[in-house]
């Protein structure tokens, strides 16, 4: 009897846990990128791209792609071809930097995080307010070479797969990432471009970069929401065959 009675509260303990993990799963689920037209769709993007700035780190940290503590899938492994793995990115408000974490997880690659000098405030990234920091640089491509505290990365030579990450602003590669891009020499890398945004696209950012570097075996790359689940980021590097 006593043994039942232990056996009944075992699976009541079970239910209540699963009811728990539910819930979380829920409240982790990615927000919907609005779907609008194209010239609705930039202002739309951009709002909600500096709404995200001002919330970010409670936000990102709630519904992120947390990568948890597995052994990278790719590392060790002998059949895998990407070699030693570089994972560069920047990211103003986090989402990119994310999915730059699930990436080095998958590929036991080092991450390198890209951060300007001067780093980007909230009201350097309103894109609403007419004379932001942002805007003026936009509208004059002089301003868009930012210094970054390193453009180099130790032992850069011993990598093979360079994965590089970027919000797009306007429709394009963040200009934050040009000046790494143009001071490294990727000859005999792969170079994977990956990006995130509220909506837009992947479009050129990647020809871009690969036309400004002129150096490297460049990929197409991918393009992520502000935050994706970690099984899409997976998914995609599963399909690179790495
Ligand atoms: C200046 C600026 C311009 C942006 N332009 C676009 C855009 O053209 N299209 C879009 O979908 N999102 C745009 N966004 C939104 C960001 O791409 C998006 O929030 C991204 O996930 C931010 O990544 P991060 O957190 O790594 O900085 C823009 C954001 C900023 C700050």
């Amino acid at each position: 009897m006593r043994k039942i009675k232990s056996m009944m509260m075992g699976i009541a303990l079970l239910a209540v846990t699963l009811t728990a993990c539910g819930g979380k799963e829920q409240a982790s689920a990615p927000s919907q990128n609005p779907e609008t037209s194209a010239a609705v769709e930039s202002q739309s993007q951009a709002v909600a791209a500096s709404e995200e700035t001002e919330n970010t780190a409670a936000a990102q940290s709630e519904s992120g792609p947390v990568p948890d503590k597995e052994e990278p899938k790719m590392a060790g492994n002998p059949e895998a071809s990407a070699g030693k793995v570089l994972v560069v990115y920047y990211s103003a408000s986090g989402h990119t930097g994310d999915v730059a974490e699930v990436i080095a997880e998958y590929t036991g690659g080092d991450l390198f995080e890209l951060v300007p000098v001067e780093e980007y405030t909230s009201e350097d990234l309103n894109w609403r307010q007419e004379d932001s920091r942002v805007n003026r640089e936009h509208e004059d491509e002089s301003l868009q070479d930012i210094q970054l505290v390193s453009a180099t990365v130790e032992n850069f030579d011993s990598y093979d797969t360079v994965f590089i990450g970027y919000p797009i602003w306007w429709q394009n590669a963040s200009w934050v990432v040009n000046s790494f891009v143009k001071e490294n020499d990727f000859t005999g890398k792969t170079v994977i471009p990956f990006c995130t945004s509220t909506s837009s696209g992947f479009g050129d950012s990647g020809k871009n970069l690969e036309k400004m570097a002129g150096t490297g075996e460049w990929k197409d790359g991918e393009r992520f929401g502000e935050r994706p689940e970690k099984s899409e980021v997976t998914e995609w590097l599963d399909s690179l065959g790495l």
